[in-house]
């Protein structure tokens, strides 16, 4: 029997999701798609000789469920779902090495003295519908059905339409909460998706939090009009307009810790011989700090209004999706910290400018802490995406070493 972990067994079930997974352009395990479906198919095949529970809650988060001597319980998680054309570790890192502590505790043959769970977050990416965090926003209650009630994704169907069809009732979703109710801790595994460990030389960080996040829908209306027979000066050309956004857009990012993306843009009628009458784009916008991040939302705000009347357009801002910023606990960064010198000699802290759901778990008031291994070149959300072995087997280690300190502070005293 098997009772020591083994990280080549986690780095073992990143290859068989990404072989069952990619294409030749990346991941494809978008939520809600067929092969995320068929990720989970696979999920569950993994679980199915531990002696664990595994279902869905009402939010569609997959959980399992190893019984401890008390119902207190330590929560590991992180989501499968990837972005389009995405790379092999983004949420599957913490899925699949939280799995490997699972597996090790269960294979001990005696039950843990908390319980421990294992959580795999439903539609962390956001990618079809553009809001993050969707099932562990609603399962934590930081996001409420009626804020997502009217979403469609870019051909139409309704967010609540392509969540029934894998089985999820959007407006009974909140009842997810009570999963949490028992949770005493989060820890989550993922990789940097930045430069910094590795410019450092570091495998393992401990991550403080998260950056706050303002994402914003725009619509721009111009005149379409015949691009060969209509002068320059007179022309409401909405992509021009989009264009100058953009790059107000990247200006007011200009402090060292703002970030700010416009990731989709389209336009109308898109052929060649048309001005383009409406431009759409979404705008993401990045700070750790509430106010810098509101300042820069302004500036935008104030660019556009200038930019409208320079070009003769309407331009619409819709916001559709924001998060204060998050600090994890520092109890818990703390004990991350020296768990992480334990194991690999060395610790650092840094912040997140990605999202995560422990961002959503720890607003709902479960402690929570992250831990990053590095990325190679710093490249995610992209078929490059990469971490060497090496410090894949450092993150699960410092995780199994994480939870088992966790899992001893949380057990009650006997007697
Ligand atoms: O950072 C993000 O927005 C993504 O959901 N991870
Ligand atoms: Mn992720
Ligand atoms: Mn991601």
């Amino acid at each position: 029997m098997a009772t020591e972990l083994d990280p080549d067994r986690a780095l073992a079930d990143l290859r068989a999701l990404r072989d069952l997974t990619e294409d030749d352009r990346g991941a494809q395990r978008v939520a809600w798609t067929d092969t995320w479906a068929q990720a989970r198919v696979w999920l569950r095949e993994r679980l199915a000789d531990l002696p664990v529970r595994v279902d869905t809650d009402e939010a569609g988060n997959l959980w399992a469920v190893l019984e401890g001597a008390s119902p207190e319980t330590v929560v590991l998680g992180s989501h499968i779902d990837s972005v389009p054309d995405g790379g092999w570790l983004d949420g599957a890192l913490g899925v699949l090495g939280g799995l490997e502590v699972l597996r090790t505790l269960a294979e001990s043959g005696t039950p843990p003295p908390v319980t421990v769970a294992l959580v795999d977050w439903a539609d962390e990416e956001g990618a079809r519908f553009g809001r993050s965090l969707l099932g562990s926003g609603l399962a934590t209650r930081t996001l409420h059905p009626r804020d997502v009630r009217d979403v469609t994704d870019r051909d139409g169907v309704a967010l609540a339409d392509a969540l029934a069809a894998h089985g999820v009732d959007l407006h009974a979703a909140p009842a997810a909460r009570a999963r949490l109710e028992p949770a005493v801790a989060y820890l989550e595994l993922h990789i940097e998706q930045g430069p910094v460990l590795e410019r450092d030389g570091l495998s393992v960080g401990v991550v403080t939090g998260t950056a706050g996040v303002v994402r914003h829908a725009v619509r721009i209306r111009g005149q379409a009009v015949q691009g060969g027979g209509f002068p320059m000066e007179a022309r409401r050309d909405a992509l021009v307009a989009g264009a100058r956004l953009v790059l107000a857009v990247r200006e007011a990012a200009r402090d060292a810790r703002s970030r700010a993306t416009v990731g989709a843009i389209t336009v109308r009628p898109a052929i060649p011989t048309a001005v383009p009458g409406l431009c759409e784009l979404t705008i993401d916008q990045r700070h750790p700090d509430a106010d810098a991040l509101a300042a820069m939302v302004n500036e935008v705000h104030d660019a556009a209004a200038h930019i409208a009347v320079d070009e003769r357009v309407a331009i619409d801002f819709e916001r559709i999706w924001a998060i204060a910023p998050v600090a994890f606990d520092d109890d818990l960064i703390a004990l991350a910290d020296e768990t992480a010198s334990e194991v690999t000699g060395v610790s650092a802290r840094l912040f997140s400018g990605a999202l995560h759901d422990a961002a959503a778990v720890a607003s709902a008031g479960v402690p929570a802490v992250m831990l990053f291994v590095q990325s190679a070149g710093g490249i995610s959300h992209a078929p490059e995406e990469d971490t060497a072995p090496e410090h894949l087997a450092a993150g699960v280690r410092t995780l199994a070493r994480l939870a088992d300190r966790v899992i001893a502070r949380s057990a009650r005293p006997p007697g």
